[in-house]
């Protein structure tokens, strides 16, 4: 299975935006939840990764559109999924090389698609040749919501039970062809690094009485959520994609100390966005919404964001998964 000298592979994965949100975990090593989570992977928000991986001891290093990312920032993201990788193949150090297509300072989750693409990679270089479930495992303990990025569509990260993490893994419930008129219209609105990242922010919801109220409330409805996506019903699907995402982020006011990700345009959006009927909104740990709406309704729902004040929008399809581009093996 080994090779020998440099050997070089490039990957592009997708980000994700949950639907049914990830927040709060059973352990933190492993990135295990508390509640199985539900998402869809974004045609227009990918990151193009190009690993080279020699065997032996090294040093490994990362680079995200140029730029050197070190110390804890880089073993405790990318540096789990090496460490992943060396357990199953034995050791070797790499060179990263990550680009995003869309500005990584626009505040628009790109650690998903960058630790996905990397999984991706690596498989690719290191010749492993691992199914997509063990590759979602992989990038679950680089980053949870990750793991939902190692395929296309819409997808289902099931919680699991085992203290191993074995079966806390992705897999995809439909494809992305499966509702072709679906688009996430993406307002930025905040391009400042959050204060609290979600990492540090879920940590906290054990402070949290309203979290066991959410769990039931996760459990009893998750399959509706996918219910209403198997029969396109738009209605249903707007009504609990904003329902999930106040959910979680009343859960984050509810926390000690509190964190705050909305701000008052993304307060003023979602006033507008649930007396409008066309969409739903969701928001993960940041201010930027992404508003789900048929193509026909696109325009008004752009029209809507301006007048909110969001001026920066960026329209995505429901996307594909990961791609290997290229290999030397
Ligand atoms: P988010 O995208 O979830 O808002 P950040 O952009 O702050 O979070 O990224 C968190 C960490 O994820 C970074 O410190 C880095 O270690 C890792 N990361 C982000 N992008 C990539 C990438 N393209 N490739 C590998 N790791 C990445
Ligand atoms: C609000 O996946 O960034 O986006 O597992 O600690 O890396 P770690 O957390 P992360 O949290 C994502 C939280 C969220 C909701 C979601 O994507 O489900």
């Amino acid at each position: 299975m080994k090779g020998s000298g440099l050997r070089k592979a490039r990957a592009e994965a997708p980000s994700n935006i949950a639907i049914v949100k990830y927040w709060g975990k059973r352990n933190k090593e492993l990135n295990l939840p508390l509640n199985s989570s539900f998402s869809i992977s974004l045609e227009a928000l990918r990151v193009d990764t190009e690993v080279s991986v020699e065997d032996g001891p090294g040093t490994s290093r990362l680079f995200i559109d140029g730029e050197e990312v070190t110390g804890e920032e880089f073993e405790e993201y990318a540096g789990r999924v090496l460490e992943a990788f060396r357990r199953l193949y034995g050791d070797f150090h790499a060179v990263i090389r990550s680009k995003t297509n869309f500005p990584k300072s626009a505040g628009l989750a790109s650690s998903a698609a960058g630790i996905a693409a990397l999984v991706v990679a690596l498989n690719e270089a290191l010749g492993l040749s691992l199914s997509q479930i063990e590759l979602s495992k992989i990038a679950r303990l680089g980053s949870g919501s990750a793991c939902r990025s190692t395929t296309g569509g819409f997808v289902l990260w099931e919680k699991g039970t085992r203290d191993d993490g074995e079966d806390s893994f992705c897999y995809q419930v439909f494809p992305e062809t499966h509702w072709p008129e679906l688009v996430d219209v993406i307002g930025i609105v905040g391009r400042q690094k959050k204060k609290v990242s979600s990492r540090k922010g879920m940590l906290r919801v054990s402070s949290s009485p309203l979290m066991e109220c959410r769990l039931k409330f996760v459990e009893e409805t998750l399959p509706k959520v996918i219910d209403a996506v198997r029969r396109k019903d738009e209605g249903e699907f707007y009504y609990w994609t904003m329902r999930h995402s106040n959910s979680m982020h009343a859960v984050i006011l509810d926390s000690w100390p509190s964190t705050f990700y909305l701000n008052d345009i993304s307060f003023a959006l979602i006033e507008r966005i649930q007396e409008s009927g066309i969409a739903g909104y969701t928001f993960d740990a940041g201010p930027n919404p992404h508003v789900f709406t048929t193509e026909d309704e696109a325009e008004e729902v752009v029209r809507i964001m301006r007048e909110v004040g969001i001026t920066e929008i960026v329209i995505s399809r429901v996307g594909p998964g990961p791609k290997v581009l290229d290999s030397n093996r």
